[in-house]
């Protein structure tokens, strides 16, 4: 079996999608159109040519332009179902999905929308290609905690419908302890609690993270590989930190794929997982991920198998569902 077909067979969860980060240009040129939003480029081609980033921020300016497409629930939905579609085909059985209201909220657009749209895609993905699905809310953390809060209050009607919470955009300057009454609030709820930490901000954020917002896995982590105590304690405790490899590199938190942290967190026995962030935006899925990391970095087949069991055990699933998506998993050549 060739390495492409291995790695899409393998049965694995996604962890670490930001569903505004699946937004095609072509999709976005389209929904432009339909809804009569102008756009910083004039073409495709203009719009993927942009996509050269220096850091976080030169992303998160682009990608803030690109989600103002979306205004309908139809939109979330179109957006989401194409997600999905790609996912199963690169073999994933289950999807934990980020979603910013707040960069909706601020541009009049109701959260009811964004989640209905997001939620209908997610029952259509079930039908379709039996691809199960979670939605965590994602905080944006250059604004205030006051801001999370009273998203936090918008979301209260719907929070059946929620399975978790987030942090992500801007990581310098806006550390983890900035949202610990937020979080608490959320813990309160029964809200499962994620959040990125040691992407471009230093270790003392994942270990903030863990602390004072109470996560249960670290968004990217990649960081912790500068710090041999934390690397110690993240093995010990088998924290799951789900990896973005091709965002790593567009983003420059690396030169190249060949100099990622990946395999030095793998050998010191961290629970890494490998996803693709905001693929549309950094240039592949989560299987192109696998097949890039792998070669990149000479991973072995039973590496790759090991980093999909450790995608499927820290997903927030029952046992009754992950457990045949193991056998599976077991099933596979290493
Ligand atoms: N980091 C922080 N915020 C984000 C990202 C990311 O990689 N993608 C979308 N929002
Ligand atoms: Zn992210």
């Amino acid at each position: 079996m060739d390495l492409d077909h291995f790695v899409r067979s393998l049965p694995k969860a996604e962890l670490h999608l930001h569903i505004e980060g699946t937004l095609e240009p072509e999709m976005m040129f389209e929904l432009a159109r339909r809804n009569g939003v102008a756009l910083p480029w004039d073409s495709v081609a203009a719009t993927r040519a942009a996509y050269a980033f220096s850091d976080l921020q030169s992303f998160l300016d682009l990608y803030y332009a690109g989600a103002a497409v979306l205004i309908h629930e139809q939109d979330f939905f179109e957006l989401a179902l194409a997600y999905f579609e790609r996912a199963h085909a690169d073999g994933v059985v289950h999807a934990e999905l980020f979603f910013d209201p707040q960069t909706h909220t601020t541009r009049g657009v109701a959260f009811a929308t964004v989640l209905d749209g997001l939620e209908r895609a997610c029952d259509e993905a079930q039908a379709r290609w039996g691809i199960s699905s979670r939605l965590i809310l994602c905080f944006l953390r250059h604004l205030s905690e006051d801001e999370g809060l009273s998203t936090l209050a918008q979301a209260l009607p719907h929070l059946a419908r929620i399975h978790g919470v987030g942090l992500d955009s801007s990581e310098k300057g806006h550390p983890p302890s900035k949202f610990a009454r937020l979080f608490a609030r959320c813990r309160e709820l029964g809200l499962h609690v994620v959040a990125h930490a040691g992407e471009e901000g230093p270790p003392a954020y994942i270990v903030e993270a863990l602390d004072i917002l109470g996560v249960e896995r670290i968004d990217h982590g990649v960081r912790a590989a500068e710090d041999p105590a934390l690397l110690e304690r993240l093995a010990r405790e088998q924290v799951a930190l789900t990896v973005c490899p091709l965002s790593n590199v567009k983003l420059c938190v690396y030169p190249t794929l060949a100099q990622h942290t990946l395999g030095q967190l793998l050998d010191a026995g961290l629970k890494v997982t490998i996803n693709s962030d905001d693929p549309a935006y950094f240039g592949g899925y989560v299987a192109q991920n696998y097949i890039d990391t792998a070669q990149a970095l000479g991973l072995t087949r039973a590496q790759l198998k090991r980093i999909a069991r450790n995608s499927l055990e820290a997903s927030f699933v029952p046992e009754g569902l992950r457990a045949p998506w193991l056998e599976r998993l077991d099933a596979m050549p290493a």
